[in-house]
């Protein structure tokens, strides 16, 4: 069926395949973002995340003049998409990065339920686990990396996501929302597929990223299956490909890098170290956009 949804960042290198996905399907999507990036069939509002007026006005407007016409009052949004952020440390400074992730997420969490908006997807992180920008050699507390691992945050990015996880969970239970965040890995696009040969002779590289990566495309499908499904109040889910992003299998990565992490259980020899077991098995993502044949 097809939703309104307010997706906020889908000028992004993310959100642009996502909110792409979502036309695919059939819904109606306004990308409110601070740049624009436009798209066929896409609306497109100047919104700045950290002013908590103009999210509130821009989410209980209009989603287009066609919809003016049509209705004095504008429909409530079905569903919000936030993917909007500063997405890494070092491209702000520390302060900036936290001050817009944390902000932003807490104006689009309270203007969505108190405008009643019942269903709210966010961009989380691999980076909640401690992985991505820590010091030193980072090793997982166990593989693969699953949803129940403790959160270790040690950079502001990172800072910013598990607090904007603790904030989306605050409001769900005060609501019964469905609040879902998405702890989302490396994100390839299309026509970075050129990167797993890189990935390839230098396998190192990808330490930082438990081996993970998931293509743009699919995380527009992990977002529709969120959007579609009602009624599992909070929840987070990884969200990664099936398989890992160098040419060596899971026991010839454990062995090699990761010989000391204990192991929580079989793991297929082509498996994601950084599991999308939960989002499998809840939601039905099924992957389609593998890097190798
Ligand atoms: N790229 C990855 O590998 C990755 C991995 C894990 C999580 N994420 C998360 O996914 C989301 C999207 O990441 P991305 O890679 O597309 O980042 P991106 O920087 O390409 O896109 C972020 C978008 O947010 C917008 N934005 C930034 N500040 C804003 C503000 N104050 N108000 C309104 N819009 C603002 C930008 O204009 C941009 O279009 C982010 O929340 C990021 O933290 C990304």
């Amino acid at each position: 069926m097809s939703k309104r949804i307010f997706f906020t960042g889908a000028s992004g290198k993310a959100g642009r395949h996502a909110a792409a996905y979502l036309l695919a399907q059939g819904h109606q999507v306004l990308n409110a973002d601070i740049t624009s990036y436009p798209q066929a069939g896409l609306d497109y509002l100047k919104v700045d995340i950290t002013d908590a007026a103009q999210v509130f006005s821009a989410m209980s407007a209009h989603i287009n003049r066609d919809e003016l016409r049509q209705t004095q009052w504008p429909p409530a949004y079905d569903a919000i998409v936030h993917f909007a952020a500063i997405p890494r440390i070092l491209q702000a400074s520390d302060i900036e990065t936290y001050r817009v992730n944390v902000m932003g997420t807490y104006h689009v969490l309270e203007a969505a339920v108190k405008l009643g908006i019942r269903k709210i997807i966010f961009a989380s992180s691999e980076t909640v686990y401690g992985l991505c920008f820590s010091h030193g050699q980072p090793a997982p507390l166990g593989l693969p990396v699953t949803e129940e691992d403790m959160t270790r945050p040690m950079d502001s990015y990172a800072m910013s996501k598990v607090v904007n996880e603790e904030t989306a969970k605050a409001f769900q239970r005060r609501t019964g929302f469905d609040i879902y965040g998405l702890r989302i890995g490396n994100v390839i696009e299309p026509d970075e597929y050129h990167l797993f040969e890189g990935f390839c002779e230098t396998p190192e590289v990808r330490l930082y990223n438990a081996f993970n990566y998931i293509d743009a495309r699919d995380l527009g499908q992990a977002v529709d299956l969120c959007v579609n499904r009602d009624g599992l109040g909070y929840e987070v889910f990884n969200v990664s490909n099936d398989t890992n992003s160098v040419d060596l299998n899971t026991d010839q990565i454990i062995s090699r890098f990761y010989p000391d992490v204990p192991l929580k259980g079989d793991i297929a020899p082509d498996e994601c170290l950084f599991s999308n077991r939960k989002l499998k098995e809840t939601l039905g993502f099924a992957p389609r956009h593998n890097w190798h044949p």
